[in-house]
Protein backbone atom coordinates (compact mmCIF):
# COMPACT_ATOMS: atom_id res chain seq x y z
CA UNK A 1 0.00 0.00 0.00
CA UNK A 2 1.23 3.37 -0.60
CA UNK A 3 0.37 6.59 1.34
CA UNK A 4 0.20 8.66 -1.72
CA UNK A 5 -2.84 6.45 -3.13
CA UNK A 6 -4.63 6.86 0.07
CA UNK A 7 -4.21 10.48 0.11
CA UNK A 8 -6.06 10.68 -3.15
CA UNK A 9 -8.94 8.66 -2.37
CA UNK A 10 -9.36 10.88 0.29
CA UNK A 11 -9.15 14.16 -1.25
CA UNK A 12 -11.48 12.31 -4.17
CA UNK A 13 -13.79 12.23 -1.74
CA UNK A 14 -13.81 8.06 -1.23
CA UNK A 15 -14.34 5.93 1.76
CA UNK A 16 -11.20 4.67 3.48
CA UNK A 17 -11.50 1.06 4.13
CA UNK A 18 -10.26 -0.15 7.91
CA UNK A 19 -6.68 -1.71 6.36
CA UNK A 20 -6.19 1.77 4.66
CA UNK A 21 -6.95 4.02 8.21
CA UNK A 22 -5.18 1.24 10.04
CA UNK A 23 -1.95 1.48 7.59
CA UNK A 24 -1.84 5.11 7.98
CA UNK A 25 -2.39 5.24 11.53
CA UNK A 26 0.44 2.66 11.98
CA UNK A 27 2.79 3.95 9.27
CA UNK A 28 2.65 7.42 10.88
CA UNK A 29 2.91 6.56 14.42
CA UNK A 30 6.22 4.69 13.88
CA UNK A 31 7.89 7.34 11.42
CA UNK A 32 7.35 5.32 8.13
CA UNK A 33 4.83 7.41 7.21
CA UNK A 34 6.15 11.44 7.09
CA UNK A 35 4.48 14.89 8.32
CA UNK A 36 3.81 16.20 5.07
CA UNK A 37 1.92 13.05 4.24
CA UNK A 38 -0.14 13.00 7.29
CA UNK A 39 -0.90 16.86 7.15
CA UNK A 40 -2.02 16.10 3.57
CA UNK A 41 -4.50 13.32 4.62
CA UNK A 42 -5.53 15.76 7.39
CA UNK A 43 -6.29 18.51 5.33
CA UNK A 44 -8.57 15.97 2.70
CA UNK A 45 -9.91 14.55 5.65
CA UNK A 46 -11.07 18.34 7.10
CA UNK A 47 -12.66 18.95 3.35
CA UNK A 48 -13.91 15.62 2.66
CA UNK A 49 -15.38 14.23 5.92
CA UNK A 50 -15.78 10.86 7.04
CA UNK A 51 -18.47 8.03 7.57
CA UNK A 52 -19.37 6.22 10.29
CA UNK A 53 -17.28 3.61 9.43
CA UNK A 54 -14.65 5.43 9.27
CA UNK A 55 -15.06 7.36 11.83
CA UNK A 56 -15.10 4.15 13.88
CA UNK A 57 -12.15 3.23 12.43
CA UNK A 58 -9.83 5.81 12.80
CA UNK A 59 -10.72 6.04 16.37
CA UNK A 60 -10.01 2.30 17.29
CA UNK A 61 -6.72 2.92 15.16
CA UNK A 62 -5.49 4.92 17.35
CA UNK A 63 -6.63 3.24 20.33
CA UNK A 64 -4.31 0.62 19.25
CA UNK A 65 -1.34 2.66 18.28
CA UNK A 66 -0.65 2.38 22.27
CA UNK A 67 -1.21 1.08 25.62
CA UNK A 68 -4.85 0.22 26.63
CA UNK A 69 -5.44 0.19 30.03
CA UNK A 70 -6.96 -2.87 31.25
CA UNK A 71 -9.77 -2.38 33.76
CA UNK A 72 -11.52 -5.90 33.60
CA UNK A 73 -10.53 -7.26 37.20
CA UNK A 74 -13.06 -4.01 38.16
CA UNK A 75 -16.68 -5.38 39.20
CA UNK A 76 -19.44 -3.26 37.19
CA UNK A 77 -19.61 -1.27 34.22
CA UNK A 78 -17.18 1.28 33.87
CA UNK A 79 -18.15 5.16 33.26
CA UNK A 80 -16.29 7.51 32.32
CA UNK A 81 -17.36 11.59 31.63
CA UNK A 82 -15.52 13.87 30.17
CA UNK A 83 -15.89 17.49 28.84
CA UNK A 84 -14.59 19.11 25.89
CA UNK A 85 -13.58 21.38 28.70
CA UNK A 86 -13.83 24.99 30.61
CA UNK A 87 -13.59 27.27 32.95
CA UNK A 88 -14.72 26.53 36.58
CA UNK A 89 -15.50 23.15 35.99
CA UNK A 90 -15.59 21.41 39.28
CA UNK A 91 -17.90 18.78 37.88
CA UNK A 92 -15.67 15.84 38.10
CA UNK A 93 -14.66 16.08 41.88
CA UNK A 94 -18.40 15.84 42.33
CA UNK A 95 -19.81 13.40 40.16
CA UNK A 96 -17.01 10.86 41.02
CA UNK A 97 -17.69 10.68 44.74
CA UNK A 98 -21.60 11.41 43.92
CA UNK A 99 -22.00 8.06 41.51
CA UNK A 100 -19.98 6.22 43.51
CA UNK A 101 -22.25 6.76 45.95
CA UNK A 102 -24.72 5.16 44.24
CA UNK A 103 -22.66 2.02 43.37
CA UNK A 104 -21.63 3.15 39.53
CA UNK A 105 -17.91 2.46 39.58
CA UNK A 106 -15.51 5.38 39.00
CA UNK A 107 -12.01 4.70 37.75
CA UNK A 108 -10.95 7.48 36.83
CA UNK A 109 -7.86 8.67 34.66
CA UNK A 110 -6.83 12.41 35.01
CA UNK A 111 -4.76 15.15 33.58
CA UNK A 112 -3.01 18.18 35.28
CA UNK A 113 -4.32 21.77 33.93
CA UNK A 114 -2.69 23.83 30.81
CA UNK A 115 -3.97 27.36 30.22
CA UNK A 116 -6.92 28.55 31.37
CA UNK A 117 -9.00 25.55 32.24
CA UNK A 118 -8.37 23.90 35.45
CA UNK A 119 -7.28 19.98 35.74
CA UNK A 120 -8.80 17.69 38.06
CA UNK A 121 -5.75 16.64 39.93
CA UNK A 122 -4.51 20.09 40.62
CA UNK A 123 -8.20 20.58 42.43
CA UNK A 124 -7.32 17.50 44.05
CA UNK A 125 -3.82 17.99 45.43
CA UNK A 126 -5.20 21.30 46.88
CA UNK A 127 -5.73 18.60 50.20
CA UNK A 128 -2.46 17.86 52.00
CA UNK A 129 -1.03 14.69 51.49
CA UNK A 130 -3.13 13.66 48.50
CA UNK A 131 -1.70 12.32 45.59
CA UNK A 132 -2.68 10.17 42.33
CA UNK A 133 0.66 8.09 41.79
CA UNK A 134 -0.46 5.18 42.38
CA UNK A 135 0.37 1.65 41.10
CA UNK A 136 -2.23 0.03 38.83
CA UNK A 137 -3.03 -2.72 40.74
CA UNK A 138 -3.68 -0.52 43.75
CA UNK A 139 -6.25 1.23 41.79
CA UNK A 140 -7.95 -1.29 41.04
CA UNK A 141 -8.43 -2.42 44.18
CA UNK A 142 -9.18 0.81 45.56
CA UNK A 143 -11.95 0.84 43.16
CA UNK A 144 -13.18 -2.51 43.96
CA UNK A 145 -13.54 -1.51 47.61
CA UNK A 146 -14.79 2.31 47.98
CA UNK A 147 -16.22 2.38 44.31
CA UNK A 148 -13.76 5.57 43.43
CA UNK A 149 -10.01 5.86 42.46
CA UNK A 150 -7.78 8.74 40.36
CA UNK A 151 -5.06 7.92 39.23
CA UNK A 152 -2.53 10.25 37.03
CA UNK A 153 -2.13 9.89 33.04
CA UNK A 154 -0.16 6.43 31.94
CA UNK A 155 2.95 7.88 29.53
CA UNK A 156 2.04 5.75 26.53
CA UNK A 157 -1.86 5.97 25.65
CA UNK A 158 -2.63 7.03 22.13
CA UNK A 159 0.77 8.14 20.82
CA UNK A 160 -0.51 8.33 17.12
CA UNK A 161 -3.34 11.23 18.45
CA UNK A 162 -0.62 12.88 20.34
CA UNK A 163 1.44 13.37 16.99
CA UNK A 164 -1.10 13.80 15.04
CA UNK A 165 -3.28 16.47 17.22
CA UNK A 166 0.50 18.52 17.28
CA UNK A 167 0.48 18.19 13.73
CA UNK A 168 -2.99 19.68 13.07
CA UNK A 169 -2.47 22.19 15.78
CA UNK A 170 0.23 23.57 13.14
CA UNK A 171 -1.51 22.84 9.81
CA UNK A 172 -4.75 24.44 10.07
CA UNK A 173 -6.84 21.00 10.58
CA UNK A 174 -7.68 21.30 14.07
CA UNK A 175 -11.74 22.12 13.41
CA UNK A 176 -12.41 19.19 12.08
CA UNK A 177 -15.63 16.80 13.45
CA UNK A 178 -14.13 13.56 12.53
CA UNK A 179 -10.69 14.01 13.32
CA UNK A 180 -11.87 16.08 16.80
CA UNK A 181 -14.22 13.72 17.49
CA UNK A 182 -11.82 10.25 17.24
CA UNK A 183 -9.11 12.33 19.28
CA UNK A 184 -11.68 12.55 21.64
CA UNK A 185 -13.02 9.06 21.91
CA UNK A 186 -9.64 6.87 21.62
CA UNK A 187 -8.32 8.74 24.96
CA UNK A 188 -11.18 7.71 26.14
CA UNK A 189 -11.49 3.94 25.25
CA UNK A 190 -7.86 3.73 25.80
CA UNK A 191 -7.65 4.60 29.35
CA UNK A 192 -10.39 1.20 29.48
CA UNK A 193 -13.95 3.19 29.55
CA UNK A 194 -16.89 0.61 29.04
CA UNK A 195 -19.50 3.40 28.77
CA UNK A 196 -19.04 7.10 28.33
CA UNK A 197 -20.45 10.66 28.82
CA UNK A 198 -19.97 13.62 27.23
CA UNK A 199 -19.76 17.01 28.25
CA UNK A 200 -19.68 18.98 25.19
CA UNK A 201 -19.14 22.85 25.86
CA UNK A 202 -20.56 25.54 24.06
CA UNK A 203 -20.01 29.57 24.24
CA UNK A 204 -17.22 31.83 23.75
CA UNK A 205 -15.48 29.29 26.58
CA UNK A 206 -15.65 26.65 24.60
CA UNK A 207 -14.00 24.62 21.97
CA UNK A 208 -17.42 24.80 20.12
CA UNK A 209 -18.44 28.27 19.43
CA UNK A 210 -21.55 27.87 18.33
CA UNK A 211 -24.61 25.64 19.52
CA UNK A 212 -24.74 23.93 15.84
CA UNK A 213 -20.96 22.74 15.98
CA UNK A 214 -21.47 21.31 19.36
CA UNK A 215 -24.55 19.18 18.77
CA UNK A 216 -22.77 18.04 15.62
CA UNK A 217 -19.02 17.22 17.70
CA UNK A 218 -21.55 15.39 20.20
CA UNK A 219 -23.60 13.56 17.39
CA UNK A 220 -20.06 12.20 16.51
CA UNK A 221 -18.77 11.29 19.43
CA UNK A 222 -21.69 9.26 20.26
CA UNK A 223 -22.18 7.38 17.39
CA UNK A 224 -18.48 6.76 17.37
CA UNK A 225 -18.97 5.19 20.87
CA UNK A 226 -22.07 3.13 19.85
CA UNK A 227 -20.21 1.94 16.61
CA UNK A 228 -17.30 1.06 18.60
CA UNK A 229 -19.47 -0.98 21.31
CA UNK A 230 -19.14 1.47 24.32
CA UNK A 231 -22.23 3.42 25.32
CA UNK A 232 -22.32 6.40 24.68
CA UNK A 233 -24.69 9.28 25.68
CA UNK A 234 -23.72 13.37 25.61
CA UNK A 235 -25.48 16.65 26.68
CA UNK A 236 -24.47 19.92 25.32
CA UNK A 237 -24.02 22.80 28.18
CA UNK A 238 -23.02 26.47 28.57
CA UNK A 239 -19.82 27.78 28.53
CA UNK A 240 -20.46 31.20 27.84
CA UNK A 241 -20.08 32.11 31.22
CA UNK A 242 -17.53 30.17 34.10
CA UNK A 243 -19.92 27.24 35.59
CA UNK A 244 -20.34 27.61 39.07
CA UNK A 245 -18.97 30.71 41.16
CA UNK A 246 -15.57 29.26 41.74
CA UNK A 247 -12.43 29.17 39.61
CA UNK A 248 -9.11 28.30 41.04
CA UNK A 249 -7.90 24.84 42.51
CA UNK A 250 -9.10 25.28 46.08
CA UNK A 251 -11.69 27.49 45.77
CA UNK A 252 -13.16 24.59 43.30
CA UNK A 253 -12.61 22.04 45.81
CA UNK A 254 -14.18 23.98 48.26
CA UNK A 255 -17.12 24.61 45.89
CA UNK A 256 -17.00 21.08 44.84
CA UNK A 257 -17.39 20.04 49.21
CA UNK A 258 -20.45 22.38 49.23
CA UNK A 259 -22.07 20.93 46.00
CA UNK A 260 -22.05 17.55 47.66
CA UNK A 261 -23.54 18.77 50.82
CA UNK A 262 -26.35 20.05 48.84
CA UNK A 263 -25.08 23.73 48.76
CA UNK A 264 -23.57 24.43 45.83
CA UNK A 265 -24.07 27.02 43.19
CA UNK A 266 -27.38 25.98 41.32
CA UNK A 267 -25.93 25.79 37.88
CA UNK A 268 -23.19 23.08 38.61
CA UNK A 269 -25.40 21.25 40.61
CA UNK A 270 -28.06 20.94 37.84
CA UNK A 271 -24.93 19.91 35.24
CA UNK A 272 -23.77 17.53 38.26
CA UNK A 273 -27.16 15.86 38.32
CA UNK A 274 -27.76 15.78 34.90
CA UNK A 275 -24.71 14.23 33.77
CA UNK A 276 -24.77 12.18 36.67
CA UNK A 277 -28.01 10.39 35.94
CA UNK A 278 -26.18 9.49 32.41
CA UNK A 279 -23.48 7.65 34.07
CA UNK A 280 -26.17 5.88 36.36
CA UNK A 281 -27.72 5.03 33.61
CA UNK A 282 -25.16 3.61 31.24
CA UNK A 283 -23.93 1.75 34.28
CA UNK A 284 -27.30 0.17 34.66
CA UNK A 285 -27.99 1.33 38.49
CA UNK A 286 -31.44 2.53 37.08
CA UNK A 287 -33.66 2.29 34.51
CA UNK A 288 -34.48 5.19 33.43
CA UNK A 289 -32.80 9.07 34.02
CA UNK A 290 -35.51 10.10 36.47
CA UNK A 291 -34.78 7.21 38.73
CA UNK A 292 -30.74 7.93 38.42
CA UNK A 293 -31.52 11.59 39.62
CA UNK A 294 -33.74 10.86 42.53
CA UNK A 295 -31.16 8.33 43.53
CA UNK A 296 -28.34 10.80 43.14
CA UNK A 297 -30.85 13.37 45.24
CA UNK A 298 -30.65 10.89 47.93
CA UNK A 299 -27.22 10.58 48.21
CA UNK A 300 -26.67 13.84 48.41
CA UNK A 301 -29.53 13.93 51.15
CA UNK A 302 -28.19 11.46 53.17
CA UNK A 303 -24.64 12.27 53.42
CA UNK A 304 -23.47 9.26 51.77
CA UNK A 305 -22.19 11.19 48.77
CA UNK A 306 -20.12 13.07 51.22
CA UNK A 307 -19.41 10.18 53.12
CA UNK A 308 -17.71 8.38 49.61
CA UNK A 309 -15.74 11.96 49.27
CA UNK A 310 -13.96 11.53 52.36
CA UNK A 311 -13.15 7.96 52.00
CA UNK A 312 -11.80 8.53 48.39
CA UNK A 313 -9.75 11.35 49.82
CA UNK A 314 -8.47 9.30 52.53
CA UNK A 315 -7.42 6.41 50.68
CA UNK A 316 -5.08 8.31 48.75
CA UNK A 317 -3.37 9.75 51.25
CA UNK A 318 -5.26 13.06 51.33
CA UNK A 319 -6.46 15.05 54.81
CA UNK A 320 -10.09 14.02 54.66
CA UNK A 321 -10.79 16.61 57.60
CA UNK A 322 -11.07 19.64 55.02
CA UNK A 323 -14.50 18.41 54.14
CA UNK A 324 -15.85 19.72 57.94
CA UNK A 325 -13.09 22.54 58.16
CA UNK A 326 -12.54 23.77 54.49
CA UNK A 327 -10.62 26.56 55.73
CA UNK A 328 -7.55 23.96 55.96
CA UNK A 329 -7.44 24.42 52.03
CA UNK A 330 -4.56 26.53 51.18
CA UNK A 331 -5.85 30.52 51.24
CA UNK A 332 -4.86 33.27 49.53
CA UNK A 333 -3.16 36.53 51.59
CA UNK A 334 -5.34 39.18 49.64
CA UNK A 335 -9.29 39.11 49.17
CA UNK A 336 -9.54 42.27 46.84
CA UNK A 337 -12.99 42.96 45.67
CA UNK A 338 -13.93 43.74 42.01
CA UNK A 339 -17.36 45.90 41.98
CA UNK A 340 -20.22 47.04 39.56
CA UNK A 341 -19.37 50.16 37.95
CA UNK A 342 -22.83 50.60 36.69
CA UNK A 343 -26.52 49.81 38.47
CA UNK A 344 -28.09 47.09 35.78
CA UNK A 345 -28.10 43.86 34.99
CA UNK A 346 -24.98 41.47 34.16
CA UNK A 347 -24.85 40.41 30.61
CA UNK A 348 -21.84 39.24 30.32
CA UNK A 349 -18.94 37.28 32.02
CA UNK A 350 -16.80 36.13 29.51
CA UNK A 351 -15.96 32.65 30.34
CA UNK A 352 -12.25 32.46 28.48
CA UNK A 353 -11.12 35.48 29.77
CA UNK A 354 -12.05 35.61 33.22
CA UNK A 355 -10.04 31.54 32.96
CA UNK A 356 -7.20 34.04 31.77
CA UNK A 357 -7.33 36.72 34.61
CA UNK A 358 -7.34 33.66 36.81
CA UNK A 359 -4.19 31.79 35.27
CA UNK A 360 -2.91 35.36 35.77
CA UNK A 361 -3.16 35.08 39.64
CA UNK A 362 -1.18 32.31 39.49
CA UNK A 363 -3.91 29.49 38.99
CA UNK A 364 -3.08 27.66 35.85
CA UNK A 365 -0.32 27.04 34.04
CA UNK A 366 1.30 28.73 30.82
CA UNK A 367 3.75 25.85 30.13
CA UNK A 368 3.80 22.50 31.35
CA UNK A 369 6.43 23.25 33.18
CA UNK A 370 4.87 26.08 35.21
CA UNK A 371 4.13 25.70 39.62
CA UNK A 372 0.96 27.10 40.04
CA UNK A 373 -0.58 28.82 42.96
CA UNK A 374 -3.42 26.35 44.28
CA UNK A 375 -4.79 29.34 46.55
CA UNK A 376 -5.43 31.97 44.29
CA UNK A 377 -8.28 32.65 42.10
CA UNK A 378 -11.77 34.40 41.49
CA UNK A 379 -15.31 34.02 43.36
CA UNK A 380 -18.46 35.20 41.90
CA UNK A 381 -21.02 36.79 43.70
CA UNK A 382 -22.62 37.56 40.53
CA UNK A 383 -23.71 35.88 37.24
CA UNK A 384 -25.45 36.61 34.02
CA UNK A 385 -28.66 37.29 34.13
CA UNK A 386 -28.20 38.81 37.82
CA UNK A 387 -29.26 42.39 39.12
CA UNK A 388 -26.62 44.42 40.47
CA UNK A 389 -26.48 48.23 42.20
CA UNK A 390 -23.12 50.49 41.80
CA UNK A 391 -20.65 49.36 44.04
CA UNK A 392 -21.48 46.06 44.87
CA UNK A 393 -19.09 43.49 44.68
CA UNK A 394 -19.34 41.44 41.57
CA UNK A 395 -16.89 39.26 42.39
CA UNK A 396 -13.53 38.26 44.76
CA UNK A 397 -10.23 38.01 44.11
CA UNK A 398 -8.16 36.07 45.87
CA UNK A 399 -4.48 36.78 45.23
CA UNK A 400 -0.80 36.51 46.84
CA UNK A 401 0.29 39.76 45.34
CA UNK A 402 -1.22 43.10 46.76
CA UNK A 403 -1.43 44.52 43.25
CA UNK A 404 -3.74 42.91 40.95
CA UNK A 405 -4.05 46.31 38.56
CA UNK A 406 -3.12 43.71 35.31
CA UNK A 407 -6.36 41.26 36.40
CA UNK A 408 -8.92 44.03 36.75
CA UNK A 409 -8.19 45.63 33.20
CA UNK A 410 -8.64 41.79 31.99
CA UNK A 411 -11.98 41.87 34.38
CA UNK A 412 -13.07 45.27 32.57
CA UNK A 413 -12.99 43.74 29.46
CA UNK A 414 -14.19 40.47 30.34
CA UNK A 415 -17.55 41.51 32.70
CA UNK A 416 -20.98 44.06 30.92
CA UNK A 417 -23.58 45.33 32.42
CA UNK A 418 -26.63 46.28 30.73
CA UNK A 419 -30.36 47.23 31.12
CA UNK A 420 -31.60 44.04 30.40
CA UNK A 421 -30.45 40.73 30.32
CA UNK A 422 -31.18 37.05 30.84
CA UNK A 423 -29.44 33.82 32.37
CA UNK A 424 -28.25 31.52 29.54
CA UNK A 425 -29.35 28.49 29.40
CA UNK A 426 -27.43 25.75 30.83
CA UNK A 427 -28.33 22.75 29.08
CA UNK A 428 -29.12 23.36 25.53
CA UNK A 429 -29.37 19.35 24.27
CA UNK A 430 -29.51 15.82 26.25
CA UNK A 431 -28.74 13.28 23.47
CA UNK A 432 -28.80 9.66 24.16
CA UNK A 433 -28.18 8.15 20.85
N1 LIG B 1 -9.42 17.91 22.15
C1 LIG B 1 -8.84 16.74 21.79
O1 LIG B 1 -8.53 15.93 22.64
N2 LIG B 1 -8.66 16.48 20.49
C2 LIG B 1 -9.00 17.34 19.53
O2 LIG B 1 -8.79 17.04 18.36
C3 LIG B 1 -9.57 18.56 19.90
C4 LIG B 1 -9.77 18.81 21.23
CA1 LIG C 1 -16.68 26.38 39.49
Amino acid sequence: MRMVDVIEKKRDGKALTQEEIEFFINGYTKGDIPDYQASSLAMAIYFQDMNEEERANLTMAMVNSGDVIDLSLINGIKVDKHSTGGVGDTTTLVLAPLVAAVGVPVAKMSGRGLGHTGGTIDKLESIKGFHVEISEDEFVKLVNENQVAVIGQSGNLTPADKKLYALRDVTGTVNSIPLIASSIMSKKIAAGADAIVLDVKTGNGAFMKTLEDAENLAHAMVSIGNNVGRNTMAIISDMSQPLGRAIGNALELKEAIDTLKGEGPEDLTELVLTLGSQMVVLAKQAKTLDEARQLLLNAIKDGSALAKFKIFLEQQGGDATVVDDPDKLPTAQYKIEYKAKSNGVVSELIANEIGVASMMLGAGRQTKEDEIDLSVGIVLHKKVGDTVQIGEPLLTIHSNRQNVDDVIDKLDQSITIQEHSEAPTLIHKIITE
